[in-house]
């Protein structure tokens, strides 16, 4: 038997304290989840295969290992000039990044099996929820007085807060997630881009007039904080159709009050993300993880993805501050060659383009395993998917599944999690999940 020896630094849930650990081949040593040799055979691949991945695809990026099988450096070429710079601290966005593949295996697989809508039952379920969870989700919250009249908080959450989630995983087979960079208008993507089962855009981005490059089709639509609030012109930009409008933020008055009046008609809800620390909170990484959550495939366009970045410009409008354009170009490619999204630029725009070296599905399931168990997550190693559940609550009784033709795809997962739903548990150290039951 060949040896396989990998050393693996896991922090504690503190943060504070990082320990070393040696696995050797298949032995267990004090208590440390047992890792099978083919599950580290199968990181091994995914690490090695990964490198290959971005050196084909990632138009002249490069991965190199670092201390183990987790942990991979992106580079850019070393004549890329950086040209984006730290407001607060005036320095310019560095060439390399490093990315921990255990993490983002674990943490983005979880996501596809769960749901990122709020709802009432989570809320209902999440130990003092009302008290402690869902101010925070209400504009000026903190004034609520921790929801102590939980009667005034159902009511300002009430429009955007359905009691039970609207979507399941896999309800949609191939979605498109539309960014709104500049580059849409160097490819005409919109007949492509038509042809996804949905299609997620973003903020206050426009059909009208860009069709040819962006596409005609709309089903979902993301907002930050500033769109939410203008909530009554974006519900105007689809003219032909009524998106679905996820907030990511928090419920205003002014919505509220815009809902009830104007009326908009659009469905509006919060969405409730998994944490992935620092490295993922814009809105486009919020929109491939809502599409991730409820969608088989998902390509992302319109993302400024291609070497010779100069500034940020929107498709629709004059050049803006963005942020951190390279490192989003690296997370981007770590997320391809996970095998998560595809994606389309300029550059890469032929629809036939291959990913080459990609993991397949047994190596990512493999991987996945044995990161959960190097990370220390909650129901590592388990074959009951319900063993990831942190916190199990009962199911209010579900209306008969009001979703007519729910594909196969669907009902074959909710077989598979029993009728569970599974929502992601902010800032829980595991990454435990909260799940109902029927
Ligand atoms: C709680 O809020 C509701 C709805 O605004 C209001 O009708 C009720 O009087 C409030 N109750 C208390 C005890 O303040
Ligand atoms: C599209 O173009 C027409 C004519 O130039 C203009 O009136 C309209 O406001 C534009 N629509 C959008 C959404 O920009
Ligand atoms: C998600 O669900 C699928 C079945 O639909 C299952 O094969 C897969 O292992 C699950 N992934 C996780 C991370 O639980």
């Amino acid at each position: 038997m060949r040896l396989l020896h990998i050393t693996f630094a896991f922090a504690l849930a503190s943060g504070l304290a990082a320990i070393l650990i040696y696995i050797i081949g298949v032995t267990n040593s004090n208590g440390i989840l047992e890792i099978w040799e083919e599950e580290l055979e199968a990181l091994r691949m995914l690490h090695t295969g990964f490198k290959k991945c971005v050196a084909s695809n990632g138009l002249g990026l490069k991965a190199v290992s670092g201390k183990d099988y987790c942990d991979v450096m992106i580079q850019f070429p070393d004549d890329t000039v950086p040209k984006w710079k730290d407001p607060k601290t005036g320095e310019l966005e560095g060439l390399s990044y490093t990315f921990n593949l255990c993490e983002a295996v674990a943490t983005w697989e979880q996501v596809r099996n769960s749901t990122t809508i709020l709802t009432k039952e989570f809320i209902d379920a999440l130990p003092r929820g009302w008290e402690d969870y869902a101010w925070r989700r209400i504009n000026k919250g903190v004034q609520l007085n921790q929801c102590k009249n939980k009667t005034l908080c159902m009511e300002k959450l009430s429009l955007v807060l359905p009691e039970t989630p609207p979507y399941v995983p896999h309800q949609f087979d191939r979605c498109a997630v539309i960014g709104n960079s500049g580059d849409l208008l160097k490819t005409r993507f919109g007949n492509e881009i038509d042809g996804y089962d949905a299609v997620l855009r973003e903020n206050g981005a426009p059909i009208q007039n860009f069709t040819e490059f962006v596409g005609k089709k709309s089903t979902f639509r993301l907002l930050n904080r500033g769109s939410a609030k203008a909530l009554d012109k974006v519900a105007e930009l689809y003219e032909t159709g009524r998106e679905v409008l996820l907030v990511k933020t928090t419920i205003h008055d002014i919505m509220n009050r815009m809902i009830r009046e104007i009326p908009i008609l659009n469905p509006v809800y919060l969405m409730l993300g998994a944490s992935f620390g620092s490295a993922a909170k814009g809105t486009g990484l919020k929109a491939l993880e809502f599409a991730l959550s409820i969608c088989d495939s998902v390509d992302m366009y319109g993302f400024t993805v291609d070497p010779g970045y100069k500034e940020w410009t929107r498709y629709f409008s004059e050049s803006r501050q963005g942020h951190t354009p390279l490192h989003g170009r690296a997370y981007y490619q770590m997320m391809e060659c996970l095998g998560l999204v595809k994606i389309h630029s300029p550059m890469r725009a032929d629809p036939k383009r291959v990913v080459k070296w990609l993991p397949s599905r047994s190596t990512v399931a493999a991987a996945k395993t044995a990161s959960d168990k190097l990370l220390g997550r909650v129901g590592a190693g388990f074959k009951n998917p319900l063993a990831a559940c942190f916190i199990t609550k009962k199911q209010i009784r579900r209306k008969p599944k009001s979703i007519p033709g729910l594909r196969k795809e669907a009902a074959e997962h909710q077989k598979y999690v029993n009728g569970a739903t599974m929502y992601p548990l902010e800032h829980n150290p595991g990454h435990g999940q909260l799940c109902t039951v029927p």
